[in-house]
């Protein structure tokens, strides 16, 4: 059977607060260039738009990693499993990410990318689950939503590589827990 999906944050909404977002960092980031680092898979939706609407120059790159853990838990123990092309040694690096939860997987990447010699290193998030965090040090510059503890979908977001095309956030609503 199909699963239910509850909308949570219509297309409408994220569009218009990823604006807001983008609107921030342009002054934040005026007379810089900033070197958007996406966070594969889940951040591709995210990054694509909140790029569109940036109007200092903008540089990106990508980077894939994966925790190890079963389900829907990361470990704190994480794989790159697609590094970086370029180098980040005097760049102003902006990492975009689909959700912070635990933290584990940004803690871990931010102390990585600092040992590169960025000049400074900025989170950006789509969703924020802070109910969740175990990882208190993680502090998130942008974030254009803070969500409940629900496992959400779209945007990027997958339930078992599904739904990362739907174009708004929902939950997944599984099968007799409606
Ligand atoms: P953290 O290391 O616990 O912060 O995990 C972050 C990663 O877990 C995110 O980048 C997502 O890939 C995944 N994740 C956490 N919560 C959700 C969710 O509600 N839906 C889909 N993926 C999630
Ligand atoms: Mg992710």
């Amino acid at each position: 059977m199909a699963d239910k999906i509850r909308v949570l944050l219509t297309e409408e909404e994220v569009d218009k607060r990823i604006n807001e977002v983008a609107g921030m960092i342009n002054q934040d980031y005026a007379g810089k260039q900033v070197h958007l680092i996406c966070i594969l898979k889940g951040g591709v939706f995210f990054t694509c738009e909140l790029a569109k609407r940036l109007t200092v120059p903008v540089s990106m790159d990508f980077m894939s990693v994966s925790s190890y853990g079963a389900g829907t838990v990361s470990s704190g123990v994480v794989k790159i499993v697609k590094d970086l092309d370029e180098p980040l040694e005097g760049k102003d690096v902006l990492i975009v990410e689909d959700i912070i939860d635990s933290g584990r997987t940004l803690a871990y990447l931010i102390e990585v990318l600092k040992q590169r010699g960025p000049k400074s290193i900025h989170l950006c998030t789509l969703l924020d689950k802070p109910e969740r965090r175990v990882k208190k040090q993680v502090k998130v510059d942008y974030t254009c939503f803070t969500i409940p503890d629900e496992f959400v979908v779209g945007y990027g977001l997958d339930y078992d590589q599904k739904y990362r095309n739907l174009p708004y956030i929902g939950v997944v609503e599984l099968d007799g827990q409606a």
